[in-house]
């Protein structure tokens, strides 16, 4: 049976291959089997829970979309469009951060790790956040998510408040109201690490670029960054097990192995033995062969504003035509209006 799937992508700019592999190359794939319903979110709002700078926010936001169909997402197929121009979701936050208990947003551990020691300065919404995040997914009645593992923890809550909601209000016409969503996690993708130290993720917010493969980059310079991504002194290994304590290793393998679509042992039967030279030199040609054509298209579309727009434009009349009806059924429930 087909699943109704969402999910949502940041538009903060350097996009970059944990997001790929992590995410959008699976929105792909989801959206290429006709029995599901997807939808694909640029969640500008979210954001905005840290410092934007206004135009920077409006060009990435066109730029997480064209990424989206420069990958290959069909936008007839799913319906892509952008947060804030749906005001159900501002909507669905507020009464369902009413659901979810402050004990279990305490526990979020990307608000510990974002606000660091700074949890009196940041802005309420950071903390708050998870519950926007429960609400874009709850609103749809999704009831499959595909993310990286780094939002798990987020999706662990958006079940709890689903759940809570059904119970608390089983009388009212709430009980199965939400489907409890599930999380789409693949294993060798879940966690793109960075490339220069293989304990920390891949991530935009990294200060150097060199950490990071980004969907806009050269061929030139992805060889370059391949070339310089952190390894070990010991020899490629001949068994999964042997990987163990060798994060950036592992790191490439996984990398290889999720773009190839191959499995590891694959990739280990090939290269044990030989230089790291050899896997860096092969993984730079398989970055280039799947990134190129992608950067490619990124570029085309980006340019083409009017094309973007109409994507946007009718991603949203779509996304407002269902969140509308399911928001008026929330209110019912609980009393409003
Ligand atoms: P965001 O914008 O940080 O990341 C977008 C997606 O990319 C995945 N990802 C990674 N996957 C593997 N390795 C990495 N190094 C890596 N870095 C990022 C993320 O897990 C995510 O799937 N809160 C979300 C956005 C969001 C959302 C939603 C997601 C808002 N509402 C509803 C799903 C459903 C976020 O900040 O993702």
């Amino acid at each position: 049976m087909g699943k109704k799937i969402f999910s949502g992508v940041q538009p903060t700019g350097n996009l970059h291959l944990g997001n790929y592999l992590g995410a959008i190359k699976n929105f792909v794939n989801l959206n290429e089997d006709e029995k599901n319903s997807c939808i694909f979110c640029v969640v500008d709002l979210h954001a905005i829970t840290v410092n934007q700078d206004p135009k920077k926010l409006r060009d990435n936001t066109r730029e997480t979309v064209a990424t989206f169909l420069a990958s290959g997402i069909n936008s007839k197929k799913s319906i892509i469009f952008n947060q804030s121009q749906v005001s159900a979701h501002s909507e669905a936050a507020w009464i369902l951060s009413c659901t979810a208990r402050m004990g279990w947003l305490n526990r979020m551990t990307q608000f510990k790790e974002k606000a660091g020691k700074n949890k009196e300065k940041v802005s309420s919404g950071l903390y708050t956040y998870p519950n926007l995040m429960a609400a874009d997914i709850l609103l749809y009645l999704a009831d499959l998510v595909p993310v990286g593992d780094d939002q798990k923890q987020h999706l662990e809550l958006t079940r709890d408040i689903a759940q809570k909601f059904n119970n608390d209000y089983s009388e009212f016409g709430g009980k199965d109201f939400f489907p409890i969503p599930e999380p789409l996690i693949f294993e060798e993708s879940s966690r793109v690490m960075s490339l220069r130290d293989g304990t920390k993720k891949m991530s935009k917010s990294e200060t150097s670029s060199m950490t990071r493969i980004e969907l806009r980059d050269e061929n030139d310079l992805i060889i370059k960054k391949i070339s310089k991504a952190k390894t070990d002194p010991f020899p490629i290994p001949e068994s999964i097990g042997e990987l163990d304590n060798r994060p950036e290793v592992k790191n490439l393998l996984n990398i290889f192995s999720s773009l190839g679509e191959e499995p590891i042992l694959n990739i280990l039967n090939n290269y044990s033995g030989k230089q790291f030279s050899d896997l860096k030199n092969d993984l730079s040609d398989l970055l280039i062969n799947r990134l190129s054509p992608i950067r490619q298209e990124l570029i085309k579309i980006d340019n083409d504003e009017g094309f973007l727009r109409e994507v946007l434009n009718d991603g949203a009349i779509k996304a407002k035509e269902k969140s509308e009806k399911n928001i008026k059924e929330i209110k019912k429930i609980i009393g409003l209006g």
